[in-house]
Order: C-alpha cells, then sequence, then structure tokens
C-alpha cells in the first residue's frame, strides 16, 4: 500500500517544531508500524536527509519506549496494544497517517518523535520498591500465604510497562494510572506494607512536582492503556495515600 505519513518533525527542544508530509510506497500488510517507519528512515538516508527519530527498543510490547501518538491516539487505533505491536494492515492504501510525539507538560519534546519520560523514573524512584531482602535468600514461594485474588491483582498491576499512553490520552495529562499500577503492585502484597505510607506518599508529592495533572475520572487512560491497567488502581491508591496521610507524622 502508498501512504501520506504527516509527521512531526522538531530539532530539539527549543524548536517550534511542525507536522511534514512524507510519502512512502509499496507497505507490505504484515509489517508493522515500526518497520514501516524503518522505511520511511532508509528513503530519508538514502536521499541525504535526517531520519524521524522516534523511541524503540523490544519491539515486543514489553519496554514501554515505542510512544507514538498515531491519528490522534496513543499507540494508534487497536485497544491493549503498543505500537510495536500495531500491523499496517490495519491501515489502507491511501491513507493519511498523522504521527506525532506523546503531549504532555511533563514529557518535553527531545526531538521529533521522541519525548523525555524521565519523570516517570524520578517518581519510581521516589517510593517503588521494597526493603525485604531477597537475595540469596529465596524463599519458598507457599512460606508466605498471599491470597489469589491479591496475588492476581498485584500482578496485573505489575504488568504496566510505563509508556505514558495514560498520560498522553488524559485531558489533564494526569499520571495517577500509572503511579496507581507502580503503588498497588506492592500494596496488595505482605511485602509492600513495610513501605506503604512513605511509598504513596513519596510517589504521589514526586508525580505533582512532575507537572502532572490531577485525576477527574474521564477514563480514557484506563481505554488507551496497552496493559488494560484498571482504574481500581487509583482508587486503592488513593485509600493508601489518605491512609499515610492519616497516620504518618508530616
Ligand atoms: S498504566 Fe498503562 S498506559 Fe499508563 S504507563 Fe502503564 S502501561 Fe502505559
Ligand atoms: S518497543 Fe518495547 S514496547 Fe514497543
Amino acid at each position: 500500500m502508498d501512504l501520506t505519513l504527516k509527521i512531526w518533525r522538531q530539532k530539539n527542544a527549543e524548536d517550534k517544531g511542525g507536522i511534514v508530509d512524507y510519502k512512502v510506497t509499496e507497505i507490505s500488510d504484515h509489517m508493522s508500524f515500526l518497520e514501516m517507519m524503518d522505511v520511511l528512515n532508509e528513503q530519508l538516508i538514502n536521499t541525504g536527509e535526517e531520519p524521524v527519530a522516534f523511541d524503540h527498543d523490544c519491539r515486543e510490547g514489553i519496554c514501554g519506549s515505542c510512544s507514538l501518538h498515531i491519528n490522534g491516539e496513543p499507540h494508534g487505533p487497536d485497544s491493549g496494544t503498543t505500537t510495536c505491536q500495531l500491523h499496517m494492515r490495519r491501515f489502507n492504501d491511501g491513507d493519511e497517517i498523522y504521527i506525532e510525539p506523546f503531549r504532555a507538560k511533563a514529557f518535553p519534546v527531545i526531538k521529533d518523535l521522541i519525548v523525555d519520560r524521565t519523570s516517570f523514573d524520578r517518581i519510581q524512584h521516589a517510593g517503588a520498591y521494597i526493603s525485604v531482602n531477597t537475595s540469596g535468600n529465596t524463599q519458598d514461594a507457599n512460606s508466605i500465604p498471599i491470597p489469589k485474588a491479591d496475588a492476581d491483582m498485584a500482578f496485573d498491576a505489575a504488568t504496566c510497562i510505563g509508556c505514558g499512553a495514560c498520560v498522553a490520552s488524559c485531558k489533564n495529562a494526569s499520571a495517577m494510572l500509572f503511579v496507581s499500577a507502580k503503588i498497588s503492585q506492592f500494596a496488595l502484597l505482605p511485602q509492600g506494607k513495610v513501605e506503604a505510607a512513605e511509598r504513596a506518599k513519596n510517589m504521589v508529592t514526586q508525580m505533582d512536582l512532575e507537572g502532572f495533572g490531577n485525576c477527574t475520572n474521564t477514563g480514557a487512560c484506563e481505554v488507551e492503556c496497552p496493559k488494560g491497567i484498571s482504574l481500581e488502581n487509583i482508587a486503592r491508591m488513593n485509600r493508601e495515600y489518605l491512609s499515610a496521610s492519616l497516620t504518618t507524622a508530616e
């Protein structure tokens, strides 16, 4: 298929940036979206132009780096799918496809389609850890009884890949789905109880410092999340935060 790509080009954080049109031809239905981008970049390199900068690593839906806004949706039109798992058969010959970076104050553009998501790392550093020593001292899996329902919910929360689609889809650029997933994966397990109060307070404080907006229960984050992280995690985070605020000193 032949396509017109309308891609956001921006030299650096200071550059104003803008949409540039490119044509790509003979794109196979079987290609992934990122392979189609590779074809474009080969074309640009062959004609002496600067290739389009975009983030990617695993190309298996695991690392969370392929953060593209495609036709107005984070990771494109398919639900439960990262950009690297999106296939060109989802598009039609002659389509125009808009490709832009994730937009949020806390995700400044570095170049073209690459945004700086280290704000997520700083939120994780503020509390997404446990002090229970597990290294070199592996215990039998059944020595700490954990209800199956709790283990399942903790596992589901832990599947968050930190891609930022929740932020990009939110009208408030809220990071609450991401932060709540990271808090929930510990809050539901006994090993996570030791730092529970500090974790909730410190991660929420860091989230606010980074400039993310507040949640207004719109739910776009849950719809666009490639890993199906549930809004229930936000309710759990709010309970954790309230309980921490009531039980710990400032
Ligand atoms: S909650 Fe979902 S959309 Fe947000 S960072 Fe995690 S995986 Fe990505
Ligand atoms: S490149 Fe790793 S999730 Fe897409």
